[in-house]
């Protein structure tokens, strides 16, 4: 099928790769040149285990259907990928159009449907041809709607618009494409309906055929139950700490019960990142504008802004106060296998620490230090190591902030060693109470 991808950010990427790695013949489109012309050279302007992989197998063209391309993919029995910064070329071309662009959050928490409402404009614009219109960016009920209305200011009325949310991971997002537990299609007309069925037909998963309110809504709803179940378990933990019971054993005993499930059950310094943060206070926001108060929702946002200072405190009392304490933080992406540290618990921390007159060191796999320091408004200098060990050398605390696997299997001797005194606060819970003990650590966890 012919596909435009309109925003090449994280989802839009991946699924634009991904369908084309399935033998669709993908255009992405994007109006940021610089980023289009990365993607021209298979080079990923973002970190995600297994994409430059398929970047690199697909058959990439600067052209959209270029006869050599097509020749080329025959034989490869390929799908073609193109990028492009040139709208007209892209929608022209388009049988199927998904809208992946931002919907940030606003100052006062709602959304900025801004790129939404700008990508069905240039749809509008552009549109020669019956075409679905797919939204897969997270957006409040009614935004679907929304673009349809946008769409129909121009001369082309030949379209349908269908909602399809993205429920990809961060970190695990190819796999998530190729093995989704279900797929959500909200949709009016039957034509739309069977096109974007017939999409999804090499997946063996369910489909769920709803209407356009419905899918946008079920997309909030199962983020903020995910959200929900960490606040839940972080406050499982806090009560853990007073009464003298284990988190992990709890999460895991909970977990057997197949009504609760073990997944979204880890205790630590709670949700991060550029989905849960926002789409939760998103929907609290839009259900007040509905005139209901989602009582729940606001103590799920509260328990996991409670968690980080928790742990500062912790931290703070075992160093005896924070002033000219030397700290280095482990990990600074929001959570494993990505270099995404948007609402990240470091930021958190990192602020905390600087106030209270701690000086920082820092290491990361993979986050680029210089955005990190750029998109943050730091009151002091961080830091940076590029050698994990490097970054401990003479610091009197080491907290662990992303349970990225290096630091599971770290040497603890060589870590002892190297701090200027045995202190580990670990946010993830990746070390075994009696091992840290044993090596001689002042050792404090989240719940244990
Ligand atoms: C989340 C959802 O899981 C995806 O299904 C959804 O498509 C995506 O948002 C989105 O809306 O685009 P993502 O933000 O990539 O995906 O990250 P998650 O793996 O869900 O983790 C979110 C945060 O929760 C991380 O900071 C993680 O450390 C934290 N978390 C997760 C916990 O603290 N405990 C857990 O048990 C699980």
């Amino acid at each position: 099928m012919k596909i435009v991808i309109i925003g090449t950010g994280y989802v839009g990427l991946v699924t634009g790769a991904c369908l084309a790695d399935l033998g669709n013949e993908v255009i992405c489109y994007d109006i940021d040149k610089k980023k289009i012309k990365q993607l021209q050279s298979s080079d990923a302007p973002i970190y995600e285990p297994g994409l430059k992989r398929i970047l690199r197998n697909l058959n990439i063209s600067k052209k959209a259907n270029t006869a050599a391309a097509m020749r080329k993919n025959k034989v490869l029995e390929l799908g073609s990928i193109t990028f492009t910064s040139d709208p007209e070329e892209a929608i022209r071309n388009g049988k199927i159009i998904f809208i992946t662009v931002g919907t940030p959050q606003q100052k006062d928490g709602n959304v900025d449907l801004s790129f939404v409402k700008s990508a069905a404009r240039t749809i509008g614009k552009f549109l020669n041809g019956y075409a679905v219109i797919v939204n897969k960016s997270t957006v409040p009920v009614g935004t679907a709607r929304l673009v349809k209305k946008i769409i129909c200011g121009y001369h082309n009325k030949n379209f349908d618009v269908v909602s399809n949310p993205e429920f990809l991971k961060e970190g695990n997002a190819i796999k998530d494409f190729f093995n989704p537990e279900r797929i959500i299609i909200g949709a009016e007309s039957k034509k739309a309906k069977r096109i974007i069925n017939n999409l999804y037909q090499p997946f063996s998963c369910p489909i769920l055929n709803t209407s356009l309110e419905t899918s946008e809504m079920i997309k909030y709803a199962s983020n903020a139950f995910l959200a929900t179940k960490i606040s839940f378990i972080n406050e499982i933990a806090n009560v853990c700490e007073k009464v003298g019971a284990d988190i992990k054993g709890v999460s895991q005993g909970m977990g057997m019960d197949s009504r609760i499930g073990e997944s979204f059950l880890k205790a630590g310094l709670g949700y991060g990142g550029s989905c849960f943060p926002k789409d939760i206070k998103a929907l609290h926001n839009i259900a007040l504008s509905n005139n209901y108060r989602f009582k729940l929702l606001k103590a799920v946002i509260q328990v996991n802004n409670d968690q980080r200072k928790l742990l500062a405190k912790k931290v703070k009392k075992m160093l005896g106060g924070l002033k000219n304490k030397k700290i280095c933080l482990w990990g600074l992406s929001f959570k494993p296998n990505t270099d995404d540290f948007r609402e990240s618990a470091a930021i958190d921390l990192i602020k905390l620490f600087q106030k209270e007159g701690a000086a920082i060191s820092a290491y990361d796999p993979k986050v680029n230090y210089e955005e990190f320091t750029n998109k943050n408004n730091f009151r002091n200098k961080i830091n940076f190591h590029q050698d994990k060990y490097a970054a401990i050398k003479n610091r009197h605390a080491l907290v662990i902030v992303t349970e990225w696997s290096e630091f599971k299997k770290a040497d603890l001797g060589k870590i002892k060693k190297l701090l200027k005194k045995p202190v580990i606060i670990d946010g993830r819970n990746i070390y075994e109470i009696g091992k840290m003990r044993e090596l001689g650590f002042r050792y404090l966890s989240v719940g244990r």
